[in-house]
């Protein structure tokens, strides 16, 4: 397969570092330096399945197709306002598509597992056209009167639409259980027979934790996907990575030994939208004009299980 057409939306409302200062015991200084994010892109009073079809639309337009012409959807998410119907059979709906679809919790890795997925019905002959949306509000998940979590996330949707090609190299999926690291419960109705505790929580995170796996599984994935191709990582043009810390795109890149020029951001202006950073960077990287035909391109993203992902495609 091959990526034919992308597409992205954020929502309004942007909050600075400083405005988080003003409720929040941090500083833009603190966020600034330790995570690389200087503003965030938060949901007010959108809806995150608009945003889901307005990115799917901007894909579909990119790709110069129709809603008509998809065989399936895969939608990545965490989490959203509807516990049923999933979130791709309403993005199925908005844009007007009447072909099957499916979503994956896959946490920030959720787009290229939806790759991974996608390239499977290729390989077996099932689909010509595949839509992916990753749509994500982690800002709905934190506490936001904890500083440690809350100053890192955004919010919005990428989407990406594939058609037949050659262009998908190498993908290479990990997952490692680890529950105590990133996580949260949240509370299920009470039924007369429940009799264990439950609690309701918003998102936990043992950041340096997070921090070492993330360094280390996308460094293991992405060299996975370069032995796989048999290419080296300076065949590789743009690194597209999740948009997790600064800190932790420099610390893989400096692993990989690759300029800083090869590694895109956009944690400044959006924090970390989950599965949603990695859609929502190729798209910009798209429209921006970065991306050559022919360009080789490493992505890579980790994330809550732990699970994380690499994948390598040509432009
Ligand atoms: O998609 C995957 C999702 N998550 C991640 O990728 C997160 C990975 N981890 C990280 O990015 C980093 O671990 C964090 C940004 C979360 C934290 O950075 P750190 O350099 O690991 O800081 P720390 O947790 O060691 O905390 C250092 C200090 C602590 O104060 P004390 O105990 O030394 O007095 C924290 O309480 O910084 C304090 N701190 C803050 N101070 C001001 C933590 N958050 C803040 C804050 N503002 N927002």
């Amino acid at each position: 397969m091959r990526i034919a057409g992308t597409g992205s939306m954020l929502p309004k409302k942007v909050i600075t570092n400083d405005m988080l200062s003003q409720f929040l015991d941090t500083s833009d200084e603190w966020i600034r330096t330790r995570t690389g994010v200087v503003s965030r892109h938060v949901i007010s009073d959108e809806r995150l399945e608009d945003m889901a079809i307005e990115a799917a639309r901007r894909a579909l337009a990119d790709a110069e197709m129709t809603a008509d012409e998809l065989d399936f959807i895969i939608c990545s998410n965490v989490v959203n306002e509807y516990v049923t119907p999933q979130l791709s059979c309403i993005i199925q709906g908005g844009i007007g598509a009447t072909c099957p679809c499916i979503d994956i919790n896959c946490a920030c890795a959720g787009f290229i597992y939806a790759l991974e997925i996608a390239e499977s019905f290729y390989q077996a002959g099932r689909v010509r056209n595949v839509l992916i949306v990753s749509a994500e509000e982690p800002t709905r998940m934190t506490d936001w009167k904890d500083r440690r979590t809350c100053v890192l996330f955004g919010d919005g949707a990428g989407a990406a639409v594939l058609t037949p090609g050659d262009n998908i190299r190498s993908i290479k999926l990990s997952a490692s259980s680890a529950t105590d690291k990133l996580w949260q419960y949240r509370l299920l109705h009470p039924t007369p027979y429940i009799t264990k505790e439950e609690v309701d929580m918003p998102l936990q995170m043992k950041g340096q934790d997070v921090f070492k796996f993330a360094v280390k599984a996308a460094g293991k994935d992405i060299s996975r996907a370069l032995k796989d191709v048999g290419i080296k990582a300076d065949d590789v043009s743009h690194y597209l990575l999740h948009q997790a810390n600064i800190r932790i795109i420099n610390a893989i890149q400096e692993y990989l030994e690759q300029p800083a020029e090869k590694f895109p951001t956009n944690i400044e202006d959006h924090g970390n939208s989950s599965s949603s950073c990695c859609p929502i960077l190729l798209d910009e990287c798209n429209r921006s004009g970065l991306l050559k035909r022919g360009d080789m391109v490493a992505m890579s993203a980790f994330g809550a299980g732990f699970v994380s992902g690499a994948v390598l495609f040509e432009w």
